[in-house]
């Protein structure tokens, strides 16, 4: 057979790019079947206590209101393991902007005129939100996300920290960040004949289906979710929110389908955020900058009704050489929204923090930041021991600092001027460990010589039909373009979440090991297609399980160039730049996109994107996309993503690890140390705004 060259590790188009770019592709919100209802939320304007009176008449003379959905007479749902999607099941309010009604009606317009007429008594509790060092409701987790044990203690921290030549102690603080994906969290309900469909904004709608099944007490194979097209997602759409379950609610009451879209504005109290941390580091090291104690203590909150403790103290476990160590994660519940999954959790705020405080050694001990990362590199895992399957940090720190020019930088502070401009630049690296899920995936070869993959895989974005394709056929031997995708859909093989940089790992392992049997079969076939096609199928239970002798993770190094204005206090990015080392890249251009994107995201937290929550009413401030600024393109400087092929052996059949994530942890740290090094003055508490500039 003549074989085609393999796709695999080739800039393929995106599949779908000239679907999403024409409108072709239908998001969740797009589906409108016929007979199609509207719904609009009512948030809690309180923080904490009771709904004592709902008085829905107003709303309900309005032309169009369906109908009122309150804790009273919404239907009753079976409690699973998801505090969040129990809703209108009780009068308790746990947080600010907890949804206590839902209004449906036959527009849009008359559904939010409704929600605006509904009128809401509560009975007040006091609330505390404010997180602080000293809260007296702090508390040692039972574990932090991940499963990670909350501490870690490794030899003397103590003593050698207090024997070390050269101290660094510094505290690094955290606001909440907002996930805001640009299609917002939308999902269309439709009961038909005993089947439930939604089409749902989401990351995994095999999860979702779950859900629902669970809260609506029906056996799986009655529900249908789809998530064929999604606008993003970043952690925030990773598992099931209120609004597949308010519309499925809303719609089987009415006996129509129900479409839910949350108006921006309500997101952040009901989708999850990045929870705020305190960061104290303590780094305790020789005058050479050899590091001998190593302390990252975390202090964050949570919400009432859900222990979630992010992880921002396990990076340090693993990133340099500390013979002496103490990890330490606490947390406050409080009377705030739930926090959740945003873009490298526990990653992107604790190496923030970290990597700021190597820069504050480097200049402790006089050595250059890159060298004393290089100075620190560990020879094994030093929290587990275990050999690392591949780290090449060192060599993204020097191919980064080549392609950037640091060797022409004057290490002093605060010397380079342009006039009214303050220049500098900064470097810190960047870890993400290589997560991979169990998935099932199947592959019909049809009489026409193409192929046909499916598997409940989902494209948050990320070209992630292009990449199972190109590994399709890869395995198959065959052209790209004879490999069509089915994804996006709970019908289709189960599979795990676009999530934790462990998508293309997790679909591809099924769909390599479904086309690898294929290929045997068509084999014994001669190469004959049965008129009813050829198929295999694989689930990855058994392979992705393994435990054993390797430490997993991706690296990278992220540098920097900022300007800081003396007059006004902003700060510009110049010029970002990133290499990574993340196994095997299947696809540059699409990975290159995931890289940039991680990297913006990184620029929003050091500079732009902040929240805040109001003390007296316990509302999330900024709540749109006006006041929590994500970095747009003129905010966005010349970047540049390159890395250092690894060919890791020790991976999944593709040899990959993920890259979703790893863009943005250690970009803000990398522009504080720039503006660090740009004014003489060090910002601890992000973003690095211009209030705190002059
Ligand atoms: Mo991402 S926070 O793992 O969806």
């Amino acid at each position: 057979m003549n074989q085609p060259p393999s796709s695999l590790g080739t800039p393929a188009v995106r599949a779908d790019g000239r679907a999403k770019v024409t409108g072709a592709a239908r998001y969740a919100a797009e589906h409108t079947p016929p007979g199609c209802a509207y719904a609009w939320p009512v948030p809690a304007t309180i923080a904490s206590g009771r709904v004592t009176a709902v008085h829905a008449d107003e709303a309900l003379a309005l032309p169009g209101v369906v109908t009122v959905l309150t804790h009273e007479n919404a239907p009753r749902l079976t409690p699973g393991d998801e505090p969040i999607l129990l809703v209108l099941q009780d009068a308790c309010v746990p947080h600010s902007g907890w949804f206590v009604a839902l209004v449906v009606a036959d527009t849009l317009e008359a559904a939010r005129a409704g929600a605006r007429a509904v009128r809401v008594e509560y009975e007040t509790d006091p609330h505390d939100v404010l997180l602080h060092a000293g809260h007296a409701g702090i508390k040692q987790p039972a574990e932090a996300n991940g499963g990670f044990p909350a501490d870690r203690e490794r030899g003397d921290f103590a003593t050698a920290f207090a024997e070390a030549q050269v101290r660094v102690d510094a505290t690094y603080t955290m606001t909440p960040l907002h996930n805001h994906p640009m299609e917002p969290h939308a999902a269309v309900a439709h009961w038909h004949e005993g089947h439930l469909t939604v089409h749902d904004s989401s990351q995994g709608a095999t999860a979702v289906r779950t859900a629902l099944a669970g809260l609506f007490d029906r056996p799986e194979e009655t529900i249908t979710v789809i998530s064929e097209y999604v606008g993003g997602g970043f952690g925030s759409k990773g598992t099931p929110r209120p609004q597949c379950v308010l519309a499925a609610m809303a719609a089987r009451e009415i006996g129509r389908p129900v479409k839910l879209s949350l108006p921006r504005g309500q997101l952040p109290a009901v989708v999850g955020h990045r929870a705020p941390t305190l960061n104290r580091l303590r780094l305790g090291a020789a005058q050479d900058g050899v590091i001998a104690a190593l302390a990252h203590e975390v202090l964050t909150y949570t919400s009432r009704i859900k222990e979630f403790v992010e992880q921002a103290a396990v990076p340090a476990r693993i990133m340099y050489h500390s013979p002496h160590s103490l990890t330490t994660h606490r947390v406050a519940p409080l009377d705030v929204s739930s926090p959740s999954w945003m873009r490298a959790p526990g990653e992107a705020s604790g190496m923030y923090a970290l990597e700021s405080a190597m820069d504050e050694l480097a200049r402790a001990a006089g050595v250059d930041p890159v060298e004393l990362r290089i100075r620190n590199e560990p020879s094994t895992d030093p929290d587990s021991g275990r050999r690392f399957s591949s780290r090449n940090l060192v060599a993204c720190l020097r191919e980064g600092a080549e392609r950037f020019g640091w060797a022409a930088r004057d290490p002093r502070p605060g010397v380079r001027r342009e006039g009214a401009l303050l220049v500098g630049t900064g470097v810190a690296a960047a870890t993400y460990p290589v997560l991979v899920s169990p998935s099932k995936a199947e592959v019909l070869a049809l009489p026409d010589g193409t192929f046909l993959v499916r598997t409940n895989a989902t494209d948050i974005g990320t070209g992630a039909r292009t990449v199972l394709a190109q590994i399709a056929a890869d395995a198959l031997r065959a052209p790209l373009d004879s490999v069509r995708m089915e994804i996006g859909d709970s019908d289709l093989p189960a599979a795990p979440l676009a999530g934790g940089s462990s998508g293309t790992a997790s679909w591809g392992w099924a769909v390599h090991q479904a086309c690898t049997e294929l290929l045997e079969l068509l084999g014994e076939y001669g190469g004959e297609i049965p008129p009813g096609g050829l198929g295999a199928s694989a689930d990855t239970d058994q392979q992705t399980n393994t435990d054993d002798a390797y430490s997993r993770h991706a690296f990278g190094a992220h540098f920097a160039e900022v300007q800081v204005d003396t007059a006004t206090g902003e700060v510009r990015t110049r010029r970002l730049l990133g290499v990574y080392a993340a196994g095997h890249v299947l696809n540059p251009r699409t990975a290159r996109s995931q890289f940039i994107g991680g990297m913006i995201m990184g620029l929003g937290m050091a500079l732009t994107e902040g929240s805040t929550i109001d003390a007296a009413s316990g509302a999330f401030i900024e709540s749109d996309l006006a006041s929590y600024h994500v970095p747009a393109c003129a905010d966005t400087p010349e970047i540049e993503a390159h890395w250092i092929d690894e060919d890791d052996t020790h991976l999944n059949p593709m040899g990959s690890k993920g890259i979703g994530e790893i863009g943005n942890v250690g970009t803000a740290a990398a522009i504080g140390n720039a503006v660090y090094h740009a004014t003489g003055v060090r910002f601890r508490h992000l973003p690095i705004t211009p209030d705190k500039v002059l």
